[in-house]
């Protein structure tokens, strides 16, 4: 057992005397995720765009500060760590993992300056601050006969609750409860019942941590589980209440790929109804994949089979057409998409023109008004204010300026096989197809650069600069071979 909460004494002094409602949030991710038959740590799988983890560190981040918030982590402790951390949150290492008992039992330490622990579980995503909040609150205030509950488990009411624990009272009408019993230890007729256990619960430190030591390991997977501290403390004489939530599909658990799968289409889902509750129009919504951090504004149309990937925002009264993939990347207003475009870690201004099938990559940033036509891929780009470059060009590396026009076919050779070098294309330049630009090099203000030239030099200021062999014609040529060959 391990725990790493940073400052230590500050924890210490803190313990000495604890606050009477300082709450803590511990969320279980230490587990390996058998079920998923995967190589990566459960909680780092992926639904609506982001970790499981990443979506419950968020709902909980909005009940109570990121300093109180313990991440319980242990297989591929430092891969999850690193997922997470730019949140803020604490993290308790818990080696080996033997079950979510012993996940508590880990914590001790680190909860000792709480008053009371709210427990999440890493793996279901859907949790919202709402219901954390209704958890909280129905904790603080549940008491029997004048004495605080130790223990309060949201529950839900399932139509199907097969592999979750089962909710047991001691008697219906007392609301107290007397155990969680799992599904393979239910007997016939615990399996009917449909109130079953979320996962989540609340605790009051004291009496949790007074008794934790009581769990036992004789269950069919010898681990210490979270769920038998019902019948502990209530054998101790401690209250266990629970309270059902009214949204049960907030509560889902991720243990198989197809529950994870599942999960990812209500996700997304939610998300598609509320972008067009907020004016976004979403055409065959079925078939678009947005990811829950993605921001688009009202009157954007979004075609049928697009992607919005990670942190995009798109502006309002843009056109996304269909086929297009926008990853990480920021949009302006009155944007139009072509078909088929591919977009990552790109800025677009307003009322910029891309595709169909333009390929922006990382550092392109597409100025307002800017065209970028049919097989044009930038990389590291600054296309400035109203520029054209509109087929089968690529430009990576390069400053380019407004009003500039880039002819089809045109290349900056930025790489020289070890090096990358800058192109650096002033205001109102014109490119004539099929040029190659030789980094590093620059053309000047105004300055015109001839069809299939290869430009090697910097062109000055309103010069025109060809760099091609001179053509030459011979007359008569064809007449002769054709009598030589007679
Ligand atoms: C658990 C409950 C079950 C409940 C269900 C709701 C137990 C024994 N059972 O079952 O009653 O109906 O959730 O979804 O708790 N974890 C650790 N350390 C460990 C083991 C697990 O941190 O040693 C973490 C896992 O990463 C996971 C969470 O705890 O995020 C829950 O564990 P999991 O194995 O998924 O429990 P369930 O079988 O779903
Ligand atoms: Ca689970």
């Amino acid at each position: 057992m391990r725990n790493e909460t940073g400052n230590a004494s500050k924890k210490n002094q803190d313990r000495s005397a604890p606050a009477t409602n300082r709450i803590a949030i511990v969320i279980m991710a230490a587990g390996k995720g058998t079920r998923l038959k995967s190589k990566h740590p459960k909680v780092l799988h992926e639904v609506g765009g982001k970790p499981l983890l990443a979506h419950v560190i968020a709902a909980a981040t909005q009940v109570v500060p990121p300093a109180d918030i313990y991440a319980i982590i242990g297989h591929e402790a430092e891969r999850v760590r690193q997922a997470v951390q730019d949140a803020g949150v604490q993290f308790v290492v818990q080696e080996p993992q033997r079950g979510t008992g012993h996940a508590l039992m880990c914590a001790s330490k680190a909860l000792g300056a709480y008053h009371h622990v709210i427990v999440l579980s890493g793996d279901a995503p859907l949790i919202s601050p709402e219901t954390i909040r209704k958890l909280r609150d129905f904790h603080k205030n549940s008491s029997l006969q004048g004495k605080q509950a130790a223990m309060t488990i949201l529950s839900a009411e399932l139509e199907d609750p097969t592999g979750y624990g089962r909710v047991i009272y001691k008697e219906l009408k007392s609301g107290e409860v007397k155990a969680i019993v799992e599904e393979k230890s239910c007997t016939a007729a615990q399996r009917t019942i449909h109130e079953i256990n979320s996962g989540f619960y609340a605790f009051s430190v004291e009496p949790l941590f007074a008794n934790i030591e009581r769990l036992k390991t004789d269950n069919p997977h010898a681990e210490y589980y979270l769920t038998d501290m019902a019948q502990v403390l209530h054998k101790a004489g401690e209250i266990v209440v629970a309270t059902q939530t009214e949204n049960a599909s907030e509560i889902l658990g991720s243990n198989t790929r197809a529950e994870l799968v599942e999960l990812d289409r209500k996700m997304r889902r939610e998300k598609i109804l509320r972008l067009m509750a907020a004016g976004v129009t979403i055409f065959y919504p079925e078939t678009s994949v947005i990811d829950a951090d993605v921001e688009v504004g009202a009157d954007t149309v979004i075609e049928p089979f697009v992607q919005l990937l990670g942190r995009t925002r798109i502006g309002a009264d843009c056109r996304v057409r269909s086929y297009s993939v926008i990853q990480c990347s920021q949009i302006g207003d009155g944007v139009v998409v072509r078909p088929g475009c591919v977009l990552d870690g790109a800025r677009v201004a307003n009322g910029a023109v891309l595709g169909p099938y333009s390929h922006l990559r990382p550092g392109s940033e597409i100025g307002e008004g800017a065209h970028v036509g049919n097989f044009v891929e930038t990389k590291k780009v600054r296309l400035g204010k109203g520029s054209k470059a509109n087929h089968l060009t690529y430009l990576g590396d390069a400053e380019i300026g407004d009003g500039v026009n880039i002819g089809a076919g045109t290349i900056t050779c930025n790489y020289d096989g070890v090096h990358k070098h800058k192109t650096i294309i002033e205001d109102e330049v014109f490119v004539g197809s099929d040029s190659t630009l030789v980094a590093p090099v620059r053309l000047g203000k105004g300055s015109y650069v001839g069809a299939a030239s290869c430009i090697t030099e910097d062109v000055p200021a309103e010069s025109l600069a060809i760099g091609r062999g001179k053509q030459i014609v011979k007359e008569g040529w064809v007449k002769k071979k054709r009598r030589e060959s007679r």
